[in-house]
């Protein structure tokens, strides 16, 4: 089969790879119909994220057809599915507590270590996403297997299109799940960096779960209108002082809760980026926090917190004596994906989320590479790539 592989920072190309097959009685294989490039695929592209391997499929947001199964899988050929990045057992202490990506079996017996070094404790699996989060096949190729397919994956109803359910695999569900952490208190103000496909839906999340403003930040203009669209007032970073524009917008108060959904490569030329930047290049650290930093200093006193951003290693400077003076709570941790779905597919089916409004391109598998360059360079217009195998490659 066809499929985009990793072979370096900046480098990853179609390749013809084995076809994945049942080795499991839980698994499924899937005929991928849509998959999405993500912002977490690009801390990979950057060569950021360490026990990467030459050849390693990449993807972890994709949906498809139900082609094989296992003899344990409860999936039925010929289903439409979509796919929880987080790869849980459903039956350990974690997943019995709703917490899917803390799943105690969701990385292989030899991968396990690796994360057991780093973390302290083996988190679950997740597609596509290096050695340490279990060297599985992702779903930015043709066909893929899925494990535990009796517990992630769910059946899409007839008639919906791929575009509209596609992002149940990842950015919804983190976006909700950004802004339930965020604990919303109807009347809240919430301000949310990054206005990338998670911080776009945290913002729509917000206004749902009662949220009366919401203040967006980032510095491409394309993504602050987006935000808003969904009726968000916005700080373009390049503009503003954003930690001033927030007292100003709050009366001196700061926001309730800040939602943090830039992650380790922060943009923006502050002090603290430039010395972080230059320990990341020495090898002295590993992360850009400056959005996390000013959202801990910006956030009201007694505030929360929430921070669906990758965060990879050890970081420097961070605010731990405003965080504890000011009495802040912090919740974060990749998404449990499963335990949303049943419930933002519903939002979705009643039109209550729209999600089709982030796509921006969408291209054949072969074009994957191109997919990727843009992302990259263009994050202003490029909000979302979608991957389709099927579609043909259009004659240059
Ligand atoms: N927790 C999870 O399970 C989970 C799932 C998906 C993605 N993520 C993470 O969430 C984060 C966002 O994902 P995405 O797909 O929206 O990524 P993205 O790269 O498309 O968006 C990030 C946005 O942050 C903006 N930004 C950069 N520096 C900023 C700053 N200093 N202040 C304000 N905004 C700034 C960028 O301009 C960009 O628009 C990433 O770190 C990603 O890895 C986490
Ligand atoms: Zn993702
Ligand atoms: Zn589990």
């Amino acid at each position: 089969m066809r499929a985009l592989t990793w072979h370096g920072k900046h480098d990853v190309r179609v390749d013809t790879v084995d076809d994945p097959e049942i080795l499991n009685p839980r698994d499924a294989i899937i005929k991928i119909t849509s998959t999405a490039i993500c912002g977490s695929d690009l801390h990979l592209y950057d060569g950021y994220i360490p026990t990467m391997k030459a050849g390693d499929i990449l993807g972890h947001e994709f949906m498809g057809e139900v082609v094989e199964i296992g003899s344990k899988s409860t999936l039925r050929k010929g289903q439409r599915v979509v796919v929880p990045f987080t790869i849980a057992c459903g039956s350990c202490y974690h997943c019995g507590k709703h917490q899917y990506s803390a799943c105690d079996n969701g990385l292989p017996a030899d991968n396990q270590d690796i994360a057991q070094e780093l973390y302290g404790q083996p988190m679950s699996g997740l597609f596509g996403y290096s050695h340490m989060t279990g060297g599985y096949a992702g779903g930015q190729a043709e066909y893929v297997r899925v494990p535990f397919s009796d517990v992630g994956p769910i059946v899409i109803p007839d008639g919906i299109e791929d575009d509209k359910v596609l992002f149940l695999s990842d950015i919804l569900p983190t976006g909700w799940q950004a802004a339930e952490f965020a604990q919303i208190e109807p009347g809240d103000t919430i301000a949310v960096w990054g206005c990338g496909p998670v911080g776009l839906f945290a913002v729509q999340s917000a206004f749902l779960m009662g949220a009366e403003r919401v203040i967006a930040i980032d510095h491409f203009p394309h993504r602050l209108e987006l935000a808003k669209k969904f009726g968000a007032e916005t700080i373009n970073f390049e503009e503003s002082a954003v930690y001033e524009a927030l007292m100003e917008m709050t009366g001196g108060i700061g926001p309730d809760a800040c939602i943090d959904s830039v992650g380790l490569e922060a943009h923006g030329f502050f002090v603290d980026n430039v010395l972080d930047q230059i320990k990341k290049s020495t090898f002295l650290g590993t992360d850009r926090i400056h959005a996390n930093r000013q959202a801990i200093l910006a956030c009201r006193k007694g505030g929360r917190i929430s921070m669906p951003a990758v965060y990879g290693g050890f970081v420097d400077k961070w605010p731990l004596g405003a965080f504890m003076e000011k009495g802040l709570t912090l919740k974060t941790g990749q998404t449990h994906v499963q335990h949303y779905l049943p419930g933002l597919l519903n939002a979705i089916v009643e039109g209550k989320i729209d999600t089709t409004f982030l796509i921006s391109h969408r291209l054949p598998l072969e074009q994957a590479p191109q997919g990727y360059k843009m992302f990259h360079d263009n994050q202003n217009e490029v909000t979302k790539v979608v991957l389709k195998p099927g579609l043909a490659v259009a004659a240059e």
